[in-house]
């Protein structure tokens, strides 16, 4: 029998924790639009965003990284951009408005600085991979997803600090996903924390619905964008990137492979190539360590 106290948690406390969180920049949101609109070029994308200097020194480190790619290190935002083109951009908006966010230390999650940081950008290169191998059109979105799919657990962090003992035990012997057990002790986990967040961000209720249903099994089969980033986290988990003590008991079923529309060779070829992908994120780690 496995003693456990009641869940005194509420969702109040989580949604009153949120209102602390600085709101995502709006010039990010302007400049997805920017991007979205034929009539508009890559250089007003460029007007509405480099008033905002620590994003701008984000989007630059992030442009000068093997994970985007270009051949040459590039040190004005207008160049960057340029060489960049459209479906980049937007993954550099994301990912350079979310580092602030996510590479602080989560205590509750037992997470170094590097950790989440590590772990979304692992999860969003992963997720680059499925894109590519099984034609999954709407990548950039995917990429998005992954980049902020552990979100809510900056919230949740200050939650889970004192109960963790009761989380990891109620793991342990029941053999639950650390989310499962965030349920049992919280009576919430950080994916509904994430996409709360998220819809005050202002982001779109398809990733919105992808990040609150990524640790369900029962939500996470009924969309392709839901299906494809569980995939992603649960391959970058097995491959042990930067997880703190969410990383264990998450497995792959063939339920999920079905409704990303991933066969078993697709899983096999994604996990190989993702190793090499990784080996470029794992440089990233030097960005948030200056
Ligand atoms: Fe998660």
């Amino acid at each position: 029998m496995i003693a456990v106290s009641t869940p005194n948690f509420t969702l109040d406390a989580v949604f009153e924790s949120m209102a602390d969180l600085p709101v995502f920049p709006k010039v990010v949101h302007k400049a997805l639009q920017v991007l979205d609109d034929p009539k508009k070029k890559i250089s007003d994308v460029s007007e509405i965003i480099k008033f905002d200097q620590g994003l701008v020194a984000n989007i630059l480190k992030l442009t000068n990284s093997a994970i985007f790619g270009l051949r040459q290190q590039v040190t004005d935002l207008d160049t960057a951009l340029a060489l960049l083109g459209n479906q980049k951009i937007r993954e550099v908006l994301v990912a350079g408005a979310a580092m602030p966010y996510l590479s602080r230390p989560l205590s509750g999650y037992e997470m170094a600085p590097e950790d989440l940081w590590l772990h979304s950008m692992s999860c969003a290169v992963v997720s680059g991979v499925i894109s590519k191998r099984i034609g999954f059109t709407d990548s950039s979105t995917l990429f998005t997803t992954a980049i902020l799919h552990d979100i809510g657990k900056i919230v949740l962090d200050i939650y889970v600090g004192p109960r963790l003992g009761e989380v990891l035990m109620i793991s342990k012997q029941r053999g639950n996903s650390f989310s499962e057990a965030e349920w049992s002790v919280l009576g919430t986990d950080h994916a509904v924390a994430g996409a709360a967040i998220l819809t005050n961000w202002d982001f779109p209720p398809d990733i919105c619905r992808a990040v609150r249903n990524h640790h369900d099994p029962d939500l996470y089969i009924q969309d392709r964008l839901s299906a494809c980033l569980a995939l992603s986290n649960i391959m970058s988990i097995q491959l042990g990137f930067g997880v703190g003590t969410d990383g264990f008991r998450y497995h792959i079923s063939p339920a999920l492979l079905k409704a990303a529309g991933c066969g078993q060779e697709d899983y096999y070829w994604c996990m190989d190539h993702a190793i090499t992908s990784f080996y470029e994120a794992e440089k990233l780690l030097n960005m948030i360590m200056d």
